[in-house]
């Protein structure tokens, strides 16, 4: 594991573009594997800064997102794939039939589930996964539970990170209560982990995670048994 202490969320942003960076210009045909929340909006902002100079071509990049609210339509300004388009696609030459976000108003939403799993298989691995991480440890939306999830499946929320995300929509009882996510082997399965967590706030939950026991009551904390891990942080103290 390597271990990045960033001066500030701008710092951590820049550091953490610059990996992702140089991925995407080392194999063009990379598979990213991306996060919403607030954690990545500024990798997101550089990297299409860097696009605008030039400096990194898209075009032949694949991406598949962690997580989608069961119950909004992409068009919906709260939804993941709303998120994804306004923060980032939208503003840099990726080819968009190449970017993928669970449908969280599919019908049928465990046959969804294996969809996303086929596809995960299709693009065989991902390059790199950029994660974030919850106060509760959650990564995606693998909720603290007794076991961890292996697949893509249907989560229900805790009410702790319904409580975390109501700062995105108008009132708590906006937030949905169920999400769709990447499961944890296929989060593990990426050649290359990139966690940014900002914020005292999640010192102690990275710090657990990091270093405390390998348990699904914390989900992060499977991040140590990978073996490509880089963690980039800003938490106001050293870990
Ligand atoms: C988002 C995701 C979540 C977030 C986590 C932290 O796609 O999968 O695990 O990474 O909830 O969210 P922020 O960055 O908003 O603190």
């Amino acid at each position: 594991m390597k271990l990045i202490k960033a001066n500030d969320y701008n710092d951590l942003s820049r550091k953490a573009a610059n990996i992702l960076s140089a991925q995407v210009i080392l194999k063009p045909r990379s598979v990213l594997g991306l996060a919403t929340g607030s954690s990545p909006i500024g990798v997101y902002k550089q990297l299409i800064e860097w696009y605008q100079k030039n400096d990194i071509d898209f075009s032949e990049v694949t991406t598949v997102n962690l997580d989608e609210y069961v119950g909004l339509a992409p068009e919906n300004p709260q939804s993941y794939r709303y998120f994804m388009n306004h923060h980032f696609f939208n503003h840099i030459n990726i080819d968009k039939t190449k970017t993928h976000v669970p449908n969280g108003i599919a019908d049928d939403l465990e046959k969804e589930c294996e969809a996303y799993n086929h596809l995960l298989d299709e693009v065989d691995g991902i390059d790199m996964q950029l994660l974030g991480i919850g106060l509760n440890g959650h990564i995606g939306f693998n909720e603290p539970d007794g076991e961890f999830e292996k697949l893509t499946h249907v989560v229900n929320l805790n009410a702790s990170t319904i409580e975390a995300n109501k700062r995105f929509f108008e009132k708590i009882e906006d937030v949905p209560k169920s999400a769709i996510s990447m499961g944890i082997k296929s989060i593990m399965q990426a050649k290359h982990i990139v966690l940014i967590v900002s914020g005292q706030e999640k010192y102690d939950i990275l710090k657990q995670s990091l270093f405390g026991p390998v348990t699904p009551h914390v989900p992060g904390s499977i991040l140590q048994l990978h073996s490509h891990l880089t963690v980039i942080y800003s938490c106001g103290r050293e870990l």
